[in-house]
């Protein structure tokens, strides 16, 4: 087991522990998220009704019983819960490690809650690059030049809502200035940029951590 397993199955299962009988729950995903499902299947909470913010996460959690519909008949959710790579004191966060971002976010804005659950080697002084993006093929050079300076992933990924995923490599000096620059480039479908605004809470796994 990876040093920080334990704390990522720690925060899950602290966050699994809120999941209530016929609420909308937003499933997250990466790693941290793959102990969550099993902890919220364990409980066997009944009337649940759950969207996915991947079909990686729609598969692993209709295997373990939890029901998954499309995102496009729920109008609100009341807990989205969900993994970061980075996050600090004050709840900024940087997500889209595995290229999940735009969904994360229309998910997380959608939710009454949402938490972020990590391990304490998330959790950093300042946020630093990369922030993944998610951009639109069509004009993407432009976009690009507009987002400088940004790679996109070696393999060219493609998300399930057809856009390329890249990086930006810049400093992070002002958050709120650069999540506004990524948002009014319009190229740019979603980025990895998280704020207080929708993060309520980051439940940090181990002994040394806590929740803010
Ligand atoms: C996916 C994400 C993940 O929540 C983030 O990358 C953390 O993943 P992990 O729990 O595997 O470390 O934002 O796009």
């Amino acid at each position: 087991m990876a040093p920080n397993e334990q704390e990522m199955r720690d925060a899950a299962e602290t966050a699994a522990a809120l999941v209530q009988p016929g609420m909308h729950i937003g499933l997250g995903t990466g790693r941290t998220v793959a102990f969550l499902l099993p902890a919220i299947a364990a409980r066997g909470i009944e009337n649940l009704r759950c969207v996915a913010t991947s079909p990686e996460t729609e598969s692993a959690a209709g295997a373990l019983g939890i029901p998954v519909e499309p995102f496009d008949q729920l109008d609100r959710l009341d807990l989205a819960i969900d993994g970061a790579d980075q996050v600090t004191q004050d709840r900024w966060a940087i997500k889209g490690g595995h290229g999940a971002q735009l969904r994360e976010k229309i998910v997380a804005a959608a939710a009454d809650r949402f938490i972020v659950i990590v391990s304490s080697d998330k959790v950093v002084e300042a946020l630093h690059p990369p922030v993944p993006l998610e951009l639109e093929r069509f004009g993407l050079a432009a976009t690009l030049r507009a987002v400088a300076p940004t790679a996109l992933r070696p393999d060219a990924a493609v998300t399930p809502d057809g856009g390329v995923l890249g990086d930006y490599q810049g400093a992070i000096d002002d958050r709120q200035a650069l999540a506004r620059r990524f948002e009014q480039t319009p190229g740019v479908m979603g980025h990895g940029l998280f704020g207080p605004a929708l993060i309520h809470r980051v439940i940090v796994g181990g002994a040394t951590g806590g929740t803010t």
